[in-house]
């Protein structure tokens, strides 16, 4: 199947590692002009080179925190400059953060909001005028099965999920005239630094069978117990997905929430 990728210009938000950089990396091979961001621009120049040796292809990238309007505004008018268009755009920054309404810290709610909410409304509010003005756009967000199926150890991540889930649905139904495309895919139990950093701690603290297990053997088990496929996902399996969603062969799915997760409900 011909994706229709081929010099698409394509912006994919968090993409210096984890989910973000695999999805570079398929644009990539799909023949898309691959733009990324991260904060750190030292993660960022390694990604390029990673993604320079996996597909043959050189990315720009871009330090931005993508939760700050103003960087925002000068990566999107820097990506207009050299290219002139943006046909899609993948919002993928984020991270998770445990914790409920008790036990949360204001500021553990504020910077996930600024990362998860803030950062997509910046850049679709940036990239939706360019979109409309070539009738042609496609727009991922990145979410969490946790939007749909709600975990209560893991309110704050879920609770926005929701919320990027329904802002997904609005953009698309603002959009669909202007031939822009809006999807998001809820996320499952995937394999990343972001789960080994933010998921495993709460992991060893909420299930005293685990706590002191190998972060190899948790990971098996609970992908066995939690998964129906019997294990974690791979970030080129959610990769793939946005590939598709941001391709020419999709022109019909729009306002979704995928959910690839491998059947699970949850994943802790
Ligand atoms: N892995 C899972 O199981 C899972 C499940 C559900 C949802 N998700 C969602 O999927 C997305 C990717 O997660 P991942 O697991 O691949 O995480 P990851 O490996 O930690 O990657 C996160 C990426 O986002 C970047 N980033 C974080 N904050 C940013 C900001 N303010 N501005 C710009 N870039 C930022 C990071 O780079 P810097 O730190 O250098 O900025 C990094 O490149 C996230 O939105 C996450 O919430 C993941």
């Amino acid at each position: 199947m011909d994706l229709g990728l081929k010099n698409k210009v394509a912006f994919i938000t968090g993409a210096s590692s984890g989910i973000g950089l695999s999805t570079a990396e398929e644009f990539a091979k799909e023949g898309a002009k691959v733009i990324i961001c991260g904060r750190n621009g030292q993660k960022l120049e390694e990604a390029k080179k990673q993604i320079k040796e996996v597909t043959g292809v050189e990315v720009d990238a871009f330090a931005c925190d993508t939760s700050n309007f103003e960087q925002v505004e000068k990566t999107i008018h820097e990506i207009e400059k050299s290219y002139n268009k943006i046909d899609i755009l993948v919002n993928n920054a984020g991270k998770a953060q445990a914790g409920g309404i008790v036990d949360a810290r204001p500021e553990d709610w504020q910077s996930m909001i600024d990362v998860k909410i803030f950062s997509l409304i910046n850049t679709c509010k940036l990239v939706a005028p360019i979109m409309k003005k070539n009738r042609w756009g496609r727009i991922v967000n990145m979410s969490s099965i946790g939007g749909i199926y709600p975990n209560p150890k893991l309110t704050i991540s879920h609770g926005l999920s929701a919320a990027i889930n329904n802002l997904t649905r609005s953009l698309s139904l603002d959009l669909a005239p202007f031939n822009i495309i809006a999807n998001a895919i809820g996320i499952g139990a995937v394999r990343t630094k972001n789960w080994e950093e933010n998921m495993l701690p709460k992991v060893r603290q909420t299930r005293k069978d685990l706590a002191n297990l190998d972060d190899e053997v948790i990971i098996k088990q609970l992908g066995e117990e939690l998964t129906p496929v019997g294990r974690f996902g791979k970030p080129v399996e959610i990769a793939q997905i946005a590939c598709f969603l941001c391709s020419e062969c999709n022109g019909f799915v729009t306002g979704s929430v995928i959910e690839a997760s491998g059947g699970a409900d949850k994943f802790m």
